[in-house]
């Protein structure tokens, strides 16, 4: 009897034992199945160092898995942790970055990110596309994007010389507002007249034709558009400048002062800013303002971006 309590005593022992071994195994396998099959393990064996598997794993899952599923790639980092990336650019990214590796310099990714997404990475007029007329009052004209063949808008109104030089006229809307945006300056002494408003295909033909034979094509582009990818041949932009003024002399006026403080409470941007000439394709213009309505304007203005770049983030959903 004694012994046979003994045996069995014995039995339960074993069995407990082989349970607890059971059950370390188990966990060790877990764990080393864990460990073999988790995201931290996969990068690190594509190449990723420790400190770099820490960034990819703060990105967001879209990145995670690109890293996963491709070779190391010592750009993704950098490019990913850029204010203004935009996931769908990372291929052209990428191109680009090759291109600059062939100079001695070293990448600058913030440059990168602004020149791919604004096209200013390829020579102007290359690579350009009918810009998404759906978009409104948001559309984006440039040296990328052209207004469709020969485009004329309908509602083309006259200015009366009031408010402009002779001659001129732009978009019913535009003008309302720009009404309202002269009528407040003049409150505050400030008269603003256009200069030059809505133009035609021929028009802008000319214009662009004559700087060219006059002064050579790399000037001509310098201060005018081509035709069709002109933001005055789309009725939305405005020369805007007082009497006495003139392009030398206009940025260091009240006029323009007052501009740059209140023309997005009216709808209109700053389409030329100083500074960003690379990216806007253009020599600074102080005069010329694009209608874009008063929502649209504030946050491009918040952006702190040109247009253009501000179009590639927000605007360019294709
Ligand atoms: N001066 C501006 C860029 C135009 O010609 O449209
Ligand atoms: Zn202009």
């Amino acid at each position: 009897m004694y012994r046979k309590r003994r045996k069995i005593k014995k039995k339960v022992i074993y069995l407990g034992i082989g349970l607890i071994l059971f059950i370390i195994l188990l966990i060790t396998g877990i764990l080393l199945y864990k460990h073999f099959t988790s995201n931290e393990y996969k990068l690190g064996k594509i190449g990723y160092s420790e400190k770099e598997i820490t960034s990819i794993l703060k990105l967001d899952d879209t990145y995670i898995n690109y890293a996963l599923e491709h070779k190391y790639d010592d750009d993704l980092i950098q490019l990913t942790n850029q204010k203004w990336f935009i996931w769908k650019n990372y291929d052209k990214y990428k191109d680009y970055i090759k291109d600059l590796e062939k100079q001695p310099a070293e990448v600058n990714y913030e440059d990168v990110i602004t020149k791919v997404n604004t096209k200013t990475n390829y020579k102007y007029y290359t690579h350009t596309e009918e810009t998404n007329m759906d978009l409104g009052y948001g559309i984006l004209v440039n040296k990328y994007y052209s207004l469709p063949n020969q485009y004329a808008p309908d509602d083309i109104v006259d200015i009366p010389t009031t408010y402009s030089f002779a001659g001129n006229q732009i978009r019913e809307e535009v003008f309302n507002a720009f009404k309202e945006m002269a009528d407040a300056a003049k409150e505050e002494g400030i008269t603003l007249i256009v200069n030059s408003g809505y133009r035609t295909y021929e028009y802008q033909k000319n214009l662009y034709d004559q700087y060219a034979r006059e002064n050579g094509e790399d000037f001509a582009d310098d201060y005018a558009a081509r035709p069709d990818f002109s933001e005055h041949q789309s009725g939305l932009a405005l020369d805007i400048v007082s009497y006495g003024l003139n392009m030398d002399n206009f940025a260091e006026s009240d006029t323009y002062k007052w501009l740059t403080e209140n023309c997005t409470d009216y709808g209109f941007i700053l389409r030329y800013p100083e500074g960003k000439e690379e990216i806007t394709g253009y020599a600074f213009e102080g005069w010329h303002y694009r209608y874009v309505g008063k929502d649209l304007a504030k946050k491009v203005e918040k952006s702190g971006l040109t247009f253009d770049e501000y179009y590639a983030y927000y605007l360019d959903k294709d």
